[in-house]
C-alpha cells in the first residue's frame, strides 16, 4: 500500500499572511444539528477538512440534501430525513459522530450509532453524554460497539443535568437533544469553549432558545420546531494558534487573519512569556518570533484555560527555548505520544505520567517521524519547519482531519513543504510529489 506524507526542509522563517478557516469543532456540531432543522441550513465558513466531509456524507446517507454553493458555503436540507441506521464505517472513524446521538434523539426520539472514533489519548468515555440523554428521558445501552438510545415515551423531556466532568462533547450533545424537547433543560458545570457559544448562536438563529452558552450554566427552553437560515462558523481558535506557534518557533513574522483575538488570549499570553511579540488587531493577530526563546510552564485546562489542543505545538516551541519548561496535561491521560518522535529530532524531552519536562536545545534536526494524531501531527510539521535538514512525516491523514490546506497555506508563508506519495514498490521512484 502506498504511503502518504509530508516532506519538509526546515530552517526558513515563516513570513506573510494567512487566513484562518472556520472552526472544526463548531462545524462538526452544526452538521448533525442541521438534522433538527425543518428547512435549509446554509452554513458559511465551513472548513474543507476530512472530518466535515465525513459528517456531510453521514447526514447525506440519512437522507439530507447537501449542496456546496461555493468552496466554503454549504446548504444542508434535512426536511425529508427519516430514521435509519447511520453509516457505521464512517461513524467509527470520527469523534464528532457522537453528536448523531443527541441530534437523532431530538429529531426522531431514537438513535443507533457506533462508539465514536477520533484521536487516541487514552480512555475517552461517553458516560456524561449518556447521563444527559437518560436525564432527558432516553434509555441508552451499549452493545457490541453500538450505542442504542430511545426516548421512553417517544419524545425527549427537559431536565436538569449536572456534568461530573467538564465535557465539550457532552455539553453539545445534551443541547442537541434538548432543543426540541418539551420544557426546560439546565446543564450545570457545562463546558464554555467558543464553539459551544457558536453552536448555541447557530441554533438560536434557526429559532431555538438556548441561553447562557459561554457560562457554566446553560438553559435550553424546548421549542416546537426550528426553521432554516444562514449562519457563518467562527474562525478556528486552534488553527490560528497553530500558525501563531509556527511563526514564533521559526523566528518568522506572520499576520494571522480572520481570527477572534479574544479566543486567542491565553495562547498569546503564553507566547509572550517566551519572548514572542504578539500584536492584537480587530480580527487579526501579528506574531513576530524572538531570536532567543525563553522557557515557560503550561497547564492545559478547559476554556478559558490553555487548550489541550495547543499543547503539542507549544511543546515543540519549548524544545528550542532556553531553560527547562514543564507541561502539565490537565484534560487527557495520554497526550504526549509525540514526545518519542521529537526525541528522534534531537529534543530533550521526558514524560512522566501527565507531566512533560523539556530542556531547550539549540536546534532540532530533521528525521523521519510519524503524526501520532491530529495536533501531534501539526506539532511535527512545526518541528520540521524549524529543524536543520529534511523531515519526513507519515500518517498525515490525521492532520488533514482538522487543517484546511495546511501544505498550501504554509507554502504561501515561504515554507519548503510538499505532500508526497511514497510508493512501496522497489522499482518505483522514491517519491511522487503531489502538485499544488
Ligand atoms: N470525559 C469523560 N466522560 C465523558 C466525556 C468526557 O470522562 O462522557 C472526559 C474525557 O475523557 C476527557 C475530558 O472529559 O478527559 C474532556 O473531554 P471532552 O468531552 O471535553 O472532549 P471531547 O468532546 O471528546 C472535544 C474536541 C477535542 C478537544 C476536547 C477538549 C471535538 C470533536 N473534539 O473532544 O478536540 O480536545 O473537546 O477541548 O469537539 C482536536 O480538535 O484535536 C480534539 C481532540
Amino acid at each position: 500500500m502506498e504511503r502518504y506524507g509530508y516532506v519538509i526542509n526546515g530552517g526558513t522563517p515563516l513570513k506573510g499572511e494567512v487566513v484562518i478557516s472556520g472552526a472544526k469543532n463548531a462545524a462538526v456540531a452544526m452538521i448533525p444539528a442541521a438534522l433538527l432543522v425543518d428547512g435549509v441550513c446554509r452554513i458559511e465558513n465551513m472548513p474543507h477538512i476530512s472530518d466535515t466531509d465525513m459528517l456531510l456524507t453521514i447526514v447525506s446517507e440519512l437522507g439530507a440534501k447537501v449542496r456546496f454553493v461555493n468552496r466554503s458555503t454549504v446548504d444542508i436540507d434535512c426536511t425529508h430525513v427519516s430514521f435509519r441506521d447511520t453509516p457505521f464505517d464512517l461513524m467509527r472513524k470520527i469523534r464528532a459522530s457522537y453528536y448523531l446521538i443527541g441530534a437523532m434523539l431530538g429529531r426522531f426520539g431514537v438513535s443507533k450509532t457506533t462508539m465514536p472514533g477520533g484521536c487516541n489519548f487514552g480512555e475517552r468515555p461517553i458516560d456524561q453524554h449518556i447521563k444527559g440523554m437518560e436525564a432527558l428521558g432516553a434509555d441508552v445501552s451499549i452493545q457490541h460497539g453500538f450505542v442504542y438510545a430511545s426516548a421512553r415515551d417517544g419524545k425527549m423531556h427537559g431536565s436538569k443535568v449536572y456534568l461530573d466532568k467538564v465535557s465539550v462533547g457532552a455539553t453539545i450533545n445534551i443541547i442537541l437533544a434538548a432543543v426540541l424537547a418539551s420544557g426546560r433543560t439546565i446543564i450545570e458545570n457545562a463546558a464554555r469553549e467558543p464553539h459551544i457559544v457558536d453552536l448555541a448562536n447557530f441554533l438560536n438563529s434557526m429559532g431555538a432558545d438556548v441561553r447562557g452558552a459561554g457560562t457554566d450554566t446553560i438553559k435550553i427552553y424546548g421549542v416546537e420546531k426550528l426553521h432554516g437560515g444562514t449562519y457563518a462558523v467562527i474562525p478556528d481558535q486552534i488553527e490560528a494558534g497553530t500558525y501563531m506557534v509556527a511563526a514564533a518557533a521559526t523566528g518568522g513574522e506572520v499576520l494571522i487573519k480572520n481570527v477572534i483575538p479574544k479566543h486567542l488570549e491565553c495562547i498569546s499570553d503564553k507566547l509572550r512569556e517566551t519572548g514572542t511579540i504578539v500584536q492584537k488587531y480587530e480580527d487579526a493577530v501579528l506574531v513576530k518570533g524572538a531570536s532567543n526563546l525563553h522557557k515557560t510552564n503550561v497547564k492545559t485546562m478547559p476554556y478559558p484555560g490553555f487548550p489541550t489542543d495547543m499543547q503539542p505545538q507549544m511543546a515543540v516551541l519549548l524544545t528550542m527555548a532556553s531553560g527547562t519548561s514543564v507541561i502539565t496535561e490537565g484534560i487527557y491521560d495520554n497526550r504526549f505520544k509525540y514526545a518519542q518522535e521529537l526525541l528522534k529530532m534531537g529534543a530533550d524531552i521526558h514524560v512522566e505520567g501527565k507531566v512533560c519536562i523539556i530542556s531547550g536545545v539549540k536546534t532540532l534536526t530533521g528525521a523521519p517521524v510519524m503524526a501520532c494524531d491530529l495536533r501531534a501531527g501539526a506539532a511535527m510539521v512545526i518541528a520540521g519547519l524549524c529543524a536543520e535538514g529534511e523531515t519526513v512525516i507519515e500518517d498525515v491523514h490525521y492532520i488533514e482531519r482538522g487543517y484546511e490546506d495546511f501544505v498550501g497555506k504554509l507554502k504561501r508563508l515561504g515554507a519548503d513543504i510538499s505532500a508526497v506519495w511514497f510508493p512501496d514498490r522497489d522499482d518505483a521512484p522514491a517519491r511522487i510529489t503531489i502538485a499544488g
